[in-house]
């Protein structure tokens, strides 16, 4: 059986709790099948994850993508916008998705300003992401600026998803977290940008806040898989953040969020209902408790008088 070079010992398994076997049988889905998607359907899914649980619940789940979003500067870390993720945070959350995920392709959102600076610098960074963390792709935002960035990443084997519309980590320069794309000028501009990331080799694209007719005509154009978050139904994919799709994260929920449950408001009962059990001395009961020991405790006691 092949093996990858140097890992010579036959127990070894890429994946806690799979043989080898069943570990080399099982594969992320790749950037091909993801562009394939784009003819024969089904629509893709893409939901974001931030850590080893939710990958695992996700990837259970088969959606087709996970991405480590730097939604986690504001969902996971508490930020007030994703500027100040770093890449070692973004590194952090991805190796701990990494270690998860057996069948969907994991992405890593590339920080702010760990690809504007040089298209030498983006590549070093991209190539961290897969070195190190353990992503298939990398996703990184704007449209025409960075298609030079885009094929440079692409040329030394990782893959890259666009993303244009509204991108958070320059939203103030475009008037703040808003549609965009609803008079000429601004439809105009996200299309060709859109236009420059496909041609430049990304492998899909995410669309954000834009009108549904323009991501109708952005997908009818570009022959990549296009994703909407807020972009309406005519997308080739969707993607959410889990945490707004289960409503965990309760200080601002975006409008074209569909909460699927609402997990808040259970998570505080159940704690506040242990509050109390520990306060009233309830819990933990004899159910939760340890028997036995009995004789040590009494020697114990002797010795102690
Ligand atoms: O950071 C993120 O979670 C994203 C998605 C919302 C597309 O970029």
């Amino acid at each position: 059986m092949l093996r990858p070079a140097g890992i010579q010992n036959p127990a070894y398994s890429p994946l806690p709790g799979l043989s080898f076997m069943e570990a080399s049988a099982m594969h992320r889905i790749t950037p091909t099948e993801i562009r394939k998607r784009k003819k024969s359907g089904p629509r893709l899914t893409m939901l974001t994850a931030y850590d080893y649980s939710f990958a695992r619940l996700i990837d259970g789940c088969s959606i087709d993508m996970v991405l480590v979003g730097d939604s986690l500067g504001m969902v996971m870390l508490g930020y007030d916008s994703t500027v100040p993720v770093t890449m070692e945070e973004m590194l952090h959350h991805c190796k701990a998705v990494n270690r998860a995920v057996t069948k969907a392709m994991v992405i890593g959102d590339m920080p702010f300003m760990s690809y504007q600076v040089s298209r030498e610098d983006a590549l070093k960074n991209a190539g961290r992401f897969v070195k190190e963390a353990g992503c298939d792709a990398v996703k990184l935002e704007g449209g025409r600026v960075v298609a030079r960035t885009i094929e440079k990443i692409v040329s030394a084997g990782i893959p890259v998803m666009g993303h244009v519309g509204l991108t958070p980590q320059t939203a103030s320069s475009l008037g703040g977290f808003k549609v965009q794309g609803r008079n000429i000028e601004e439809a105009k501009k996200i299309f060709e940008d859109a236009v420059a990331v496909a041609d430049s080799g990304a492998f899909a694209i995410v669309l954000e806040c834009v009108p549904a007719e323009l991501s109708g005509l952005i997908t009818e154009t570009v022959d990549i898989p296009t994703i909407g978050i807020g972009a309406g139904n005519k997308c080739d994919g969707q993607v959410l953040v889990t945490h707004d799709l289960i409503g965990l994260f309760e200080k601002f929920t975006p409008s074209f969020v569909k909460k699927y449950v609402n997990l808040a408001p259970d998570i505080k009962n159940a704690i506040g209902l242990f509050k109390e059990e520990v306060e009233a001395g309830e819990f933990p009961s004899k159910k939760e408790s340890f028997s036995g020991g009995e004789e040590a405790v009494s020697a114990i006691k002797a010795k102690k008088n």
